[in-house]
């Protein structure tokens, strides 16, 4: 199917399953155990009925809006996804060129195989936002030295809970040892795709080029352990560490992976300036909820003590009427992750604009029909109910 035929995610969905091994495929596809969050997530936007304005005054339509002060074309952001290399060569430098060009956010991840320096030349720093997690004093200071360096004022941090649930589509496809160790019928599945093959021969080495350990990237085999999976224990100082983190870091700092009203007003007393509501894509701990099930407690709880701090949220982003849906929930902007991986995955960065531009079109249309001519006008009351599928 060439490009001409995608018109919508699902279509970028179904080529990149075509397209990569499916050791690959499934890595981004994928969440964890039984995927129960990762489903919950987009039927839970979807069963969101929107509600039709007949015959809306228009005349002054924009579908702009801006975060933490930089103006985005919709409000719509790109969340941080860790080796994208693994989709394709160009990666994150890909990705954050399509969002500069459509006035999006790209966020670089912390396991990203390009460095943040290497991205930086993709997009303007006020619209690359750089993730990091809590590390040793010493290390924050080095990487906020490094992200100051480049003129980004945006560090978003990995504030999820501490230790992550089971792959078990990695598991079964051999990825989750380093390098990966796929059974046979896994090799047989690389040998059916040669196109992916050459590029990983011919591309650029797969690592963790920003996350040093002893000053030397960190190896693939070290990242499962270091992320917390399978219940590893990893020390790091919690809440403590972001305090900590904001007396230092003078730009702005979002915290990503909040998703209870209680973690969410932590943020709001440490001085945070946003959070992404997040269940990471249902890719981290099975069996919490949605997060367009949680999101509204955590706007009520905010808003009601007062503060203004920014909410986005991310987790099951397919479609611009989610967008829309996300909005009239209650956050600032959305975010998505699979959406822009897929399209990449399956036609590399032309792929990415058109992704950028079917949701861009969805959202414009959703929003005309609930009768909203700026962002701005996007409330609950665009909500005609919530039905159960
Ligand atoms: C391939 C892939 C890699 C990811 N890597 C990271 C990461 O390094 N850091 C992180 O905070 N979240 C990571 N995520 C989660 C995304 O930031 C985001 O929260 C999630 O994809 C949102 O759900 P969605 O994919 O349904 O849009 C990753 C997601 C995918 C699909």
């Amino acid at each position: 199917m060439s490009l001409k035929w995608a018109f919508n995610i699902n279509d970028f969905r179904a080529r990149a399953r075509r397209r990569l091994p499916r050791l690959v495929f499934d890595f981004l596809d994928g969440g964890v155990l039984d995927e129960y969050t990762r489903q919950a997530n987009e039927r839970d936007f979807k069963a969101i009925e929107l509600r039709p304005e007949s015959l809306a005054d228009l005349r002054n339509f924009d579908t702009s809006t801006t975060v933490l002060g930089t103006k985005l074309t919709f409000p719509l952001m790109v969340s941080p996804m860790g080796i994208l290399t693994m989709f394709h060569p160009k990666a994150d430098v890909a990705v954050a060129r399509e969002a500069m060009k459509m006035g999006s956010i790209f966020m670089h991840s912390y396991v990203s195989g390009i460095t943040i320096e290497d991205t930086a030349k993709a997009i303007e720093p006020n619209r690359l936002w750089a993730q990091t997690t809590l590390r040793t004093p010493a290390e924050n200071e080095a990487y906020t030295k490094r992200v100051a360096n480049l003129g980004i004022d945006t560090l978003i941090l990995g504030a999820e809970t501490l230790a992550a649930d089971k792959r078990e589509r990695d598991l079964h496809n051999g990825l989750l040892t380093m390098p990966p160790r796929p059974p046979l019928s896994g090799l047989i599945n690389f040998a059916m795709h040669p196109g992916w093959v050459l590029r990983w021969l011919t591309g650029p080495s797969f690592n963790f080029a920003d996350h040093l350990i002893d000053g030397r990237p960190m190896k693939m085999k070290e990242m499962y352990s270091w992320m917390g999976y399978n219940g590893h224990e990893i020390e790091r100082p919690g809440w403590d560490g972001v305090r900590e983190l904001r007396d230092n870091w003078k730009g702005n700092l979002v915290l990503k992976g909040i998703a209870t009203p209680e973690s969410a007003m932590k943020a709001v007393e440490i001085g945070a300036d946003g959070i992404l509501v997040s269940n990471l894509g249902g890719r981290h701990f099975d069996g919490q909820p949605s997060t367009a099930s949680v999101l509204p407690g955590i706007v009520q709880a905010v808003r009601n003590a007062g503060s203004s701090m920014e909410i986005y949220v991310d987790s099951g982003i397919r479609r611009g009427h989610d967008v829309v849906r996300a909005l009239a929930l209650g956050a600032n902007a959305a975010s998505a992750g699979r959406a822009f991986g897929y399209a990449l995955g399956a036609y590399g960065q032309k792929g990415v604009e058109k992704a950028f531009q079917i949701l861009h079109d969805e959202f414009v249309v959703a929003m005309k029909s609930v009768g909203a001519a700026t962002v701005g006008d996007i409330d609950s009351s665009v909500i005609s109910r919530r039905v159960s599928i």
